[in-house]
């Protein structure tokens, strides 16, 4: 959708792997911007927003992505900062505005509806759904590094094929899958998620979702998404 949603990639190194994160900026009126995600905003970065529109939103949608929330409180000062929650007691130095739910503020409500993943207990984010371009926005939800993913380096491919055997094969991020707790709140989540009418699905690593996106989510969810059943099978057994 021309003119409304704008992407960039920017570089990880985490724990030996190199990687790429993707910000994501929304217009949220004629004149007003949304910053998801922020990756470090220097001069060009931030001239290149500004030709856009104004900064009004920073949204640090998941407890693994608020690194560069001050870089970008920096260099558009009059922006309000939204977090998603636990990210407070992830980064208590940080300054903000409002803690994310399950509810979009009245300023964006046209543009996103959105819900608070709940059920985990090491990771949490809140999801977006951007309803003029019918376009899914997560974070950590679902990860597709693939054959065709660029800077990737050899310690990341190692442990997403070996390991986590989730390379070419879409998923949430491994915190995800070693944290779910209570996989029936976090069902309800993600059936929350899977009720709106997404056609693609802009993810933070990995490769755009532009083609079979419910479908993709669904078997990337399965195993929360099937926990009730397999718990009430155990409770009849
Ligand atoms: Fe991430």
């Amino acid at each position: 959708m021309p003119d409304q949603i704008w992407l960039q990639n920017y570089p990880i190194h985490f724990a030996g792997c190199d990687f790429d994160a993707r910000m994501t900026v929304v217009r949220i009126s004629e004149k007003e911007l949304l910053i998801h995600s922020p990756c470090e905003i220097d001069a060009d970065t931030k001239s290149a927003i500004s030709a856009l529109g104004d900064v009004v939103y920073i949204v640090a949608p998941g407890t693994y992505h608020h690194l560069w929330v001050p870089s970008a409180q920096a260099a558009f000062p009059n922006a309000v900062t939204y977090i998603c929650p636990g990210v407070e007691r992830k980064r208590p130095e940080l300054d903000f505005d409002w803690i994310l739910g399950d509810r979009p503020p009245d300023a964006w409500a046209d543009t996103f509806d959105q819900v608070l993943v709940r059920g985990n207990k090491l990771i949490w984010e809140v999801a977006f759904y951007h309803k003029p371009s019918k376009t899914l926005l997560l974070t950590d939800l679902i990860e597709n590094f693939t054959d065709s993913t660029p800077n990737v380096n050899w310690v990341l491919m190692l442990w997403w094929k070996v390991v986590f055997r989730m390379w070419n094969h879409p998923k949430p991020a491994p915190e995800y899958q070693m944290g779910w707790k209570d996989k029936s709140a976090a069902r309800k989540s993600l059936l929350k998620i899977l009720d709106w009418d997404f056609d693609k699905i802009i993810i933070a690593h990995g490769d755009l979702i532009e083609s079979n996106a419910r479908e993709m989510a669904m078997k990337a969810w399965k195993k929360p998404l099937s926990a009730p059943e397999e718990q009430r099978q155990r409770g009849a057994a």
